[in-house]
């Protein structure tokens, strides 16, 4: 056998998602493969955490493998863990959320089950376009490449979504100049699919013209044009919204959403059943109000948020919302500018859904306050750890973490953390 090719066997899987097996005492990472699998594997790099390889064969295969469902399964960057059964995989979301805690000293915190959301479900994509000799490619980027893997089809997206890949592939090839890259951002909302089209170049008239008739033929809901950050509205045959809580919010282009139905069932659940019973709530990242209006049924709500857009929006759903509680709203940068200590004086409970980036200063503030309920939300294991060290050691007991999949079969995951303070 060849130096650099080993046999290993797979004992356990890495929070990135690779199988990890031993030679000679040192970790061996090997994509594509999970415990109980016995792999040939060719060296790639040699780090001082471990060696990584690339899988040349599984030898003998886990009985807890399964056939892939996604034609592109290999060759597409995402969810390269399809060939786990369910139970394994299910195991695997968990024990992410477990060693990232252990990571910062919390070692007996309980953590549920995961809820992991069903495949078509994904209502948000970022498709990659490019204009070759052939046509469009348009897809997802390939497994650590920036070369497009071109997919008719996605198993974990919604149908309405996918339906479109074909005629979108169709209109792109008319529109784009050789060689042109694009990004195509869409969104199924309650209103239809928002689309937008970021691009290096303006759009001229002849292309407007057939971008126009692509949403009126599929019945896009509206559709941007955005070149350089300036935005062009192409078509805007109806107003895309959002539904929370029997509120209509109106969505700006391109703002954040939770990426399922079923992710965002979850989370709010989990934050309105951990502020029950607290007075006023304060929920700072509140990006289009995803928590806010359904917390605004039962409290009193102060939103902050950085986003000018997305506050806007959670302002036109309040107004045309009566039997709503007080919403009002802070326009803060909340890494620069958190709501400070004082101001947390006026509310009962916090909660927080910051970017991956974690809520450092915020929390800071948070743990020098005296507000007895703390719902963390965080779509990074590793800064939900940090801050939650931060406020177990300001006196916050973290109850339970509940994790919550919304990217199937990849390594992304959301936590929710309920705090009290004793
Ligand atoms: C993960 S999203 C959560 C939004 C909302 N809670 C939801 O579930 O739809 C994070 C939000 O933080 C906002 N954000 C990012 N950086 C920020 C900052 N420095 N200050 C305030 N808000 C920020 C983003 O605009 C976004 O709305």
């Amino acid at each position: 056998m060849a130096a650099d090719i080993l046999e290993v066997t797979i004992t356990s899987i890495g929070a990135q998602g690779d199988g990890i097996a031993s030679h000679d005492g040192v970790p061996v990472f090997v994509p594509f493969a999970m415990p109980g699998d016995v792999a040939r594997v060719i060296v790639k790099d040699k780090r001082r955490n471990g060696i990584y390889s690339e899988l040349l064969e599984i030898v003998s295969e886990s009985e807890s493998r399964r056939a892939p469902v996604c034609a592109y399964f290999g060759a597409c960057g995402g969810c390269q863990l399809q060939y786990m059964d369910a139970k394994t995989y299910s195991g695997w979301v968990k024990n992410r959320a477990v060693l990232a805690l252990k990571q910062h000293g919390f070692d007996d915190v309980p953590v549920l089950d995961p809820v992991i959301t069903p495949p078509a479900s994904r209502r948000r994509v970022a498709l990659k376009a490019l204009k070759v000799a052939a046509g469009v490619v348009l897809g997802f980027n390939e497994r650590q490449s920036h070369q497009i893997v071109d997919v008719t089809a996605c198993p974990v997206t919604r149908e309405e979504l996918t339906a479109l890949f074909e005629p979108l592939r169709r209109v792109l090839d008319a529109v784009f100049e050789a060689k042109m890259a694009a990004t195509v951002h869409m969104t199924l909302t309650a209103s239809g699919v928002d689309m937008m089209i970021d691009a290096p170049m303006a759009l001229g008239l002849a292309a407007r013209e057939r971008l126009v008739e692509f949403a009126h033929s599929q019945d896009v809901a509206s559709l941007h044009w955005r070149d350089q950050g300036f935005l062009d509205p192409v078509a805007i045959r109806r107003e895309p919204v959002m539904d929370f809580a029997g509120v209509k919010v109106p969505l700006p282009p391109a703002a954040f959403i939770q990426a399922t139905d079923e992710g965002e069932a979850a989370l709010v659940k989990a934050v309105v059943d951990g502020c029950r019973g607290f007075g006023r709530v304060a929920d700072l990242f509140s990006g289009i109000g995803t928590f806010t209006l359904p917390l605004a049924r039962e409290h009193q709500v102060m939103a902050a948020e950085g986003a000018r857009d997305a506050l806007d929006a959670l302002k036109a759903g309040v107004l045309v919302a009566p039997d709503l509680k007080q919403v009002i709203t802070r326009h803060r940068d909340l890494f620069r500018q958190p709501i400070s200590a004082t101001e947390l004086e006026k509310v009962d409970a916090v909660v927080f859904d910051p970017p991956r980036a974690g809520a450092a200063a915020q929390v800071a503030e948070v743990a020098k306050s005296d507000v007895k309920r703390v719902v963390a939300v965080s779509c990074n294991p590793n800064t939900f750890s940090r801050d939650a060290r931060t406020l177990a050691d300001s006196g916050y007991v973290l109850e339970g973490v509940l994790p919550v999949d919304q990217f199937l079969w990849s390594s992304h995951l959301e936590l929710v953390g309920t705090f009290t303070r004793l």
